[in-house]
Protein backbone atom coordinates (compact mmCIF):
# COMPACT_ATOMS: atom_id res chain seq x y z
CA UNK A 1 0.00 0.00 0.00
CA UNK A 2 2.75 2.48 1.02
CA UNK A 3 4.56 1.13 -2.04
CA UNK A 4 1.19 2.43 -3.78
CA UNK A 5 1.00 5.57 -2.56
CA UNK A 6 4.58 6.40 -2.85
CA UNK A 7 3.93 5.74 -6.52
CA UNK A 8 1.03 7.78 -7.15
CA UNK A 9 2.91 10.50 -5.38
CA UNK A 10 5.82 10.40 -7.54
CA UNK A 11 3.26 10.19 -10.64
CA UNK A 12 1.27 13.68 -9.33
CA UNK A 13 4.73 14.91 -9.08
CA UNK A 14 5.95 14.33 -12.65
CA UNK A 15 2.40 15.60 -14.14
CA UNK A 16 2.77 18.70 -12.20
CA UNK A 17 5.95 19.55 -13.55
CA UNK A 18 4.97 18.75 -16.88
CA UNK A 19 2.02 21.10 -16.28
CA UNK A 20 3.83 23.87 -14.68
CA UNK A 21 6.54 23.62 -17.74
CA UNK A 22 3.77 23.87 -20.45
CA UNK A 23 4.44 27.67 -20.24
CA UNK A 24 1.82 29.66 -22.53
CA UNK A 25 2.88 30.73 -26.03
CA UNK A 26 3.97 34.41 -25.82
CA UNK A 27 2.68 36.33 -28.18
CA UNK A 28 4.31 39.99 -28.20
CA UNK A 29 2.48 42.67 -30.54
CA UNK A 30 4.32 45.86 -30.70
CA UNK A 31 2.94 49.18 -32.56
CA UNK A 32 3.78 52.93 -32.31
CA UNK A 33 0.70 54.71 -31.85
CA UNK A 34 -1.14 55.41 -28.63
CA UNK A 35 -3.69 53.44 -27.03
CA UNK A 36 -6.68 55.78 -27.30
CA UNK A 37 -6.67 55.00 -31.35
CA UNK A 38 -7.94 52.46 -33.65
CA UNK A 39 -4.63 50.24 -33.50
CA UNK A 40 -4.18 50.76 -30.17
CA UNK A 41 -8.09 49.87 -29.08
CA UNK A 42 -7.64 46.57 -31.73
CA UNK A 43 -4.68 45.67 -30.40
CA UNK A 44 -6.13 45.37 -26.46
CA UNK A 45 -9.42 43.93 -28.15
CA UNK A 46 -7.13 40.86 -29.57
CA UNK A 47 -5.24 40.24 -26.46
CA UNK A 48 -8.30 39.95 -24.29
CA UNK A 49 -10.30 37.98 -26.81
CA UNK A 50 -7.70 35.88 -26.25
CA UNK A 51 -6.69 36.06 -22.66
CA UNK A 52 -10.67 35.03 -22.57
CA UNK A 53 -10.40 31.96 -25.76
CA UNK A 54 -6.83 30.65 -25.16
CA UNK A 55 -6.20 31.10 -21.77
CA UNK A 56 -3.38 28.77 -20.79
CA UNK A 57 -2.02 28.22 -24.05
CA UNK A 58 -1.61 31.58 -25.69
CA UNK A 59 -1.06 35.01 -24.05
CA UNK A 60 -0.50 38.22 -26.34
CA UNK A 61 1.62 41.26 -24.37
CA UNK A 62 0.69 44.24 -26.33
CA UNK A 63 3.50 47.28 -26.14
CA UNK A 64 2.23 51.14 -27.75
CA UNK A 65 3.80 53.81 -28.64
CA UNK A 66 7.04 52.39 -30.25
CA UNK A 67 7.99 51.37 -26.60
CA UNK A 68 9.22 47.69 -27.99
CA UNK A 69 10.27 48.49 -31.52
CA UNK A 70 9.93 51.53 -33.62
CA UNK A 71 8.64 52.08 -37.42
CA UNK A 72 12.33 51.05 -38.90
CA UNK A 73 12.96 48.12 -36.27
CA UNK A 74 9.57 46.42 -36.20
CA UNK A 75 9.84 44.00 -39.59
CA UNK A 76 13.25 42.96 -39.37
CA UNK A 77 12.76 41.89 -35.35
CA UNK A 78 9.76 39.78 -36.56
CA UNK A 79 12.18 37.90 -38.59
CA UNK A 80 14.36 37.29 -36.10
CA UNK A 81 11.56 36.31 -33.69
CA UNK A 82 12.01 39.13 -31.42
CA UNK A 83 8.00 40.23 -31.71
CA UNK A 84 5.08 37.71 -33.17
CA UNK A 85 2.93 40.57 -34.56
CA UNK A 86 2.71 44.21 -35.72
CA UNK A 87 0.08 46.20 -37.84
CA UNK A 88 2.38 48.61 -39.28
CA UNK A 89 0.72 51.25 -41.81
CA UNK A 90 1.01 50.61 -45.74
CA UNK A 91 3.49 52.60 -46.37
CA UNK A 92 6.13 51.17 -44.16
CA UNK A 93 6.33 47.60 -46.33
CA UNK A 94 8.53 48.74 -49.25
CA UNK A 95 11.38 47.48 -48.10
CA UNK A 96 9.49 44.01 -48.33
CA UNK A 97 6.74 44.81 -51.48
CA UNK A 98 6.18 47.26 -53.73
CA UNK A 99 2.89 46.18 -54.38
CA UNK A 100 1.42 48.05 -51.27
CA UNK A 101 2.62 51.41 -52.32
CA UNK A 102 -0.18 51.02 -54.08
CA UNK A 103 -2.52 52.59 -50.87
CA UNK A 104 -0.14 55.70 -51.24
CA UNK A 105 -0.95 56.75 -54.16
CA UNK A 106 -2.54 60.29 -53.78
CA UNK A 107 -6.08 60.92 -54.76
CA UNK A 108 -6.62 56.97 -55.63
CA UNK A 109 -9.27 56.49 -53.27
CA UNK A 110 -12.46 59.29 -52.45
CA UNK A 111 -13.05 57.55 -49.21
CA UNK A 112 -12.90 54.71 -46.89
CA UNK A 113 -15.88 53.02 -48.36
CA UNK A 114 -14.08 52.66 -51.72
CA UNK A 115 -10.64 51.38 -49.39
CA UNK A 116 -12.56 48.89 -47.80
CA UNK A 117 -14.15 47.62 -51.31
CA UNK A 118 -10.79 47.29 -52.30
CA UNK A 119 -9.21 45.54 -49.59
CA UNK A 120 -11.67 43.05 -49.83
CA UNK A 121 -11.52 42.92 -53.33
CA UNK A 122 -9.67 39.69 -54.96
CA UNK A 123 -6.80 42.55 -56.02
CA UNK A 124 -6.81 43.92 -52.84
CA UNK A 125 -6.79 40.31 -50.85
CA UNK A 126 -4.07 38.94 -53.13
CA UNK A 127 -1.95 41.75 -51.88
CA UNK A 128 -2.06 39.48 -48.25
CA UNK A 129 0.10 37.28 -49.83
CA UNK A 130 2.57 40.13 -51.30
CA UNK A 131 4.84 39.35 -48.53
CA UNK A 132 5.08 35.77 -48.35
CA UNK A 133 8.60 35.36 -50.02
CA UNK A 134 10.23 37.38 -47.00
CA UNK A 135 8.65 35.12 -44.48
CA UNK A 136 5.88 37.61 -43.51
CA UNK A 137 2.75 36.46 -43.44
CA UNK A 138 -0.20 39.31 -43.65
CA UNK A 139 -3.15 38.42 -41.74
CA UNK A 140 -5.65 41.41 -42.60
CA UNK A 141 -5.87 45.11 -43.01
CA UNK A 142 -6.96 47.51 -40.17
CA UNK A 143 -8.14 51.27 -41.18
CA UNK A 144 -7.33 54.17 -40.04
CA UNK A 145 -8.86 56.91 -42.18
CA UNK A 146 -7.90 59.41 -44.70
CA UNK A 147 -4.94 61.69 -44.31
CA UNK A 148 -5.00 65.26 -43.88
CA UNK A 149 -2.29 68.03 -44.19
CA UNK A 150 -0.50 70.30 -40.76
CA UNK A 151 1.56 72.85 -41.12
CA UNK A 152 3.05 76.27 -39.25
CA UNK A 153 1.25 78.25 -42.38
CA UNK A 154 -2.50 77.84 -43.60
CA UNK A 155 -2.09 75.43 -46.98
CA UNK A 156 -4.54 76.14 -48.91
CA UNK A 157 -3.08 75.53 -52.45
CA UNK A 158 0.35 73.46 -53.23
CA UNK A 159 1.95 76.54 -54.07
CA UNK A 160 1.43 77.30 -49.74
CA UNK A 161 3.64 74.04 -49.38
CA UNK A 162 7.33 75.13 -51.64
CA UNK A 163 10.28 74.83 -49.96
CA UNK A 164 8.33 73.72 -46.90
CA UNK A 165 9.68 70.94 -44.91
CA UNK A 166 7.11 67.81 -44.56
CA UNK A 167 7.64 64.32 -42.57
CA UNK A 168 6.65 61.69 -43.94
CA UNK A 169 6.66 57.36 -43.23
CA UNK A 170 8.79 55.59 -45.34
CA UNK A 171 7.64 55.43 -48.84
CA UNK A 172 9.08 56.79 -52.12
CA UNK A 173 5.50 57.63 -52.94
CA UNK A 174 5.25 59.49 -50.30
CA UNK A 175 7.73 61.87 -51.16
CA UNK A 176 7.09 61.72 -54.55
CA UNK A 177 3.89 63.61 -53.71
CA UNK A 178 5.84 66.34 -51.37
CA UNK A 179 8.17 66.76 -54.15
CA UNK A 180 5.48 67.39 -57.01
CA UNK A 181 4.08 70.60 -55.14
CA UNK A 182 7.88 71.34 -54.78
CA UNK A 183 7.84 70.66 -50.87
CA UNK A 184 10.59 69.00 -49.30
CA UNK A 185 9.77 65.57 -47.52
CA UNK A 186 11.70 63.80 -44.76
CA UNK A 187 11.39 60.14 -43.69
CA UNK A 188 11.25 59.98 -40.21
CA UNK A 189 10.15 57.48 -37.23
CA UNK A 190 6.37 58.27 -36.07
CA UNK A 191 7.97 58.66 -32.30
CA UNK A 192 9.82 61.69 -33.26
CA UNK A 193 7.10 63.79 -34.86
CA UNK A 194 5.54 65.62 -32.58
CA UNK A 195 9.28 67.05 -31.38
CA UNK A 196 10.42 67.74 -34.61
CA UNK A 197 7.40 69.36 -34.98
CA UNK A 198 7.35 71.42 -31.63
CA UNK A 199 11.24 72.55 -32.33
CA UNK A 200 9.60 73.63 -35.96
CA UNK A 201 12.51 71.40 -37.28
CA UNK A 202 10.20 70.59 -39.82
CA UNK A 203 6.96 72.86 -40.90
CA UNK A 204 4.24 70.11 -41.01
CA UNK A 205 3.25 66.27 -41.76
CA UNK A 206 0.34 64.27 -43.15
CA UNK A 207 -1.66 61.89 -40.96
CA UNK A 208 -5.21 60.94 -39.77
CA UNK A 209 -7.23 63.10 -37.16
CA UNK A 210 -6.84 60.21 -34.81
CA UNK A 211 -3.11 60.25 -34.91
CA UNK A 212 -2.97 64.14 -35.01
CA UNK A 213 -5.02 63.95 -32.29
CA UNK A 214 -3.67 61.46 -29.52
CA UNK A 215 -0.32 62.58 -30.80
CA UNK A 216 -1.03 65.68 -29.53
CA UNK A 217 0.40 67.28 -32.90
CA UNK A 218 -3.03 69.44 -33.83
CA UNK A 219 -1.15 71.76 -30.21
CA UNK A 220 2.06 72.45 -32.24
CA UNK A 221 0.72 72.88 -35.87
CA UNK A 222 -1.84 75.76 -35.82
CA UNK A 223 -3.51 75.07 -39.39
CA UNK A 224 -4.99 71.38 -40.81
CA UNK A 225 -5.84 71.13 -44.49
CA UNK A 226 -8.54 69.23 -44.32
CA UNK A 227 -7.08 67.50 -47.56
CA UNK A 228 -8.27 63.64 -47.58
CA UNK A 229 -5.46 63.58 -50.17
CA UNK A 230 -4.80 59.60 -49.10
CA UNK A 231 -5.16 57.21 -47.29
CA UNK A 232 -3.58 55.57 -43.82
CA UNK A 233 -4.44 52.39 -43.53
CA UNK A 234 -2.52 49.18 -41.80
CA UNK A 235 -1.33 45.57 -42.37
CA UNK A 236 -1.42 43.04 -39.38
CA UNK A 237 1.48 41.15 -39.87
CA UNK A 238 3.20 38.04 -38.47
CA UNK A 239 6.13 35.92 -39.63
CA UNK A 240 5.68 32.58 -41.19
CA UNK A 241 8.18 31.03 -38.89
CA UNK A 242 5.93 31.93 -35.91
CA UNK A 243 2.39 31.24 -37.60
CA UNK A 244 3.24 28.30 -39.57
CA UNK A 245 4.48 26.09 -36.58
CA UNK A 246 1.23 27.01 -34.23
CA UNK A 247 -0.84 24.39 -33.86
CA UNK A 248 -3.85 24.17 -36.35
CA UNK A 249 -6.59 24.82 -33.44
CA UNK A 250 -4.87 27.18 -32.31
CA UNK A 251 -4.15 29.05 -35.34
CA UNK A 252 -7.86 29.12 -36.09
CA UNK A 253 -8.42 30.30 -32.55
CA UNK A 254 -6.15 33.13 -33.11
CA UNK A 255 -6.94 34.28 -36.69
CA UNK A 256 -11.29 34.08 -35.07
CA UNK A 257 -10.26 36.65 -32.55
CA UNK A 258 -7.95 38.63 -34.93
CA UNK A 259 -10.72 39.07 -37.45
CA UNK A 260 -13.18 40.17 -34.48
CA UNK A 261 -10.62 42.83 -33.09
CA UNK A 262 -10.29 43.87 -36.51
CA UNK A 263 -13.71 44.76 -36.80
CA UNK A 264 -13.87 46.57 -33.69
CA UNK A 265 -10.66 48.46 -34.81
CA UNK A 266 -12.57 49.83 -37.91
CA UNK A 267 -15.27 50.84 -35.60
CA UNK A 268 -13.62 52.81 -33.65
CA UNK A 269 -11.97 54.01 -37.10
CA UNK A 270 -14.55 55.31 -38.27
CA UNK A 271 -15.83 56.89 -34.79
CA UNK A 272 -12.56 58.61 -34.50
CA UNK A 273 -12.02 59.99 -37.91
CA UNK A 274 -15.12 62.12 -36.46
CA UNK A 275 -14.80 62.94 -32.87
CA UNK A 276 -10.93 63.42 -33.14
CA UNK A 277 -11.85 66.16 -35.90
CA UNK A 278 -14.05 67.55 -34.12
CA UNK A 279 -12.17 67.75 -30.88
CA UNK A 280 -9.02 69.25 -32.85
CA UNK A 281 -11.11 71.69 -34.08
CA UNK A 282 -12.81 72.41 -30.88
CA UNK A 283 -9.67 72.49 -29.19
CA UNK A 284 -8.78 76.28 -30.12
CA UNK A 285 -5.08 75.34 -30.55
CA UNK A 286 -5.31 74.44 -34.12
CA UNK A 287 -7.36 76.11 -37.28
CA UNK A 288 -9.31 73.18 -39.83
CA UNK A 289 -9.11 74.64 -43.07
CA UNK A 290 -11.79 73.38 -46.08
CA UNK A 291 -10.89 73.60 -49.20
CA UNK A 292 -12.82 75.00 -52.12
CA UNK A 293 -13.31 72.50 -55.16
CA UNK A 294 -11.07 74.58 -57.44
CA UNK A 295 -8.12 74.63 -54.24
CA UNK A 296 -8.27 71.08 -54.25
CA UNK A 297 -8.35 70.01 -57.64
CA UNK A 298 -5.20 72.32 -58.04
CA UNK A 299 -3.61 69.54 -55.36
CA UNK A 300 -5.07 66.80 -57.48
CA UNK A 301 -3.52 68.39 -60.25
CA UNK A 302 -0.18 68.82 -58.93
CA UNK A 303 -0.10 65.00 -56.75
CA UNK A 304 -1.55 62.89 -59.52
CA UNK A 305 1.14 62.37 -61.71
CA UNK A 306 2.43 60.56 -59.22
CA UNK A 307 0.77 57.40 -60.32
CA UNK A 308 2.78 57.43 -63.82
CA UNK A 309 5.84 57.30 -61.81
CA UNK A 310 5.44 54.11 -59.65
CA UNK A 311 3.06 52.44 -62.67
CA UNK A 312 5.77 50.25 -63.55
CA UNK A 313 6.62 48.94 -59.75
CA UNK A 314 3.13 48.69 -58.65
CA UNK A 315 1.38 47.68 -61.74
CA UNK A 316 -1.30 49.21 -64.01
CA UNK A 317 -3.82 46.46 -63.53
CA UNK A 318 -3.73 46.85 -59.70
CA UNK A 319 -3.85 50.66 -60.11
CA UNK A 320 -6.95 50.24 -61.97
CA UNK A 321 -8.59 47.87 -59.83
CA UNK A 322 -7.89 50.19 -57.12
CA UNK A 323 -9.16 53.25 -59.25
CA UNK A 324 -12.33 50.81 -60.05
CA UNK A 325 -13.19 50.85 -56.08
CA UNK A 326 -14.81 54.45 -56.40
CA UNK A 327 -17.17 53.24 -58.07
C1 LIG B 1 2.85 57.27 -39.05
O1 LIG B 1 4.02 56.90 -39.00
O2 LIG B 1 2.52 58.45 -39.21
C2 LIG B 1 1.76 56.24 -38.86
O3 LIG B 1 2.05 55.14 -39.68
C3 LIG B 1 1.65 55.81 -37.44
C4 LIG B 1 0.64 54.74 -37.31
O4 LIG B 1 1.02 53.60 -37.08
O5 LIG B 1 -0.55 55.08 -37.40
Amino acid sequence: MRLLTTAVAALALTVGAQVATAAPIELKFSHVVAENTPKGQMANKFRDLVAERLAGKVEVKVFPSSQLFGDGKVLQAMLLGDVQMAAPSLSKFQKYTKKLQVFDLPFLFKDMAAVERFQNSSSGQKLLKSLEKKGLVGLGYLHNGMKQLSANDPLRVPADAKSKKFRIMTSDVLQAQFEAVDAVPLKKPFSEVFTLLQTKAIDGQENTWSNIYSKKFFEVQPYITESNHGVLDYLVVTSAEFWLTLDDDVRTELKKALDEAIAHGNKIAAEKADSDKAAIANSGRSEVLTLSDAERQQWVDAMKPVWKQFEDQVGADLIKAAEASNK
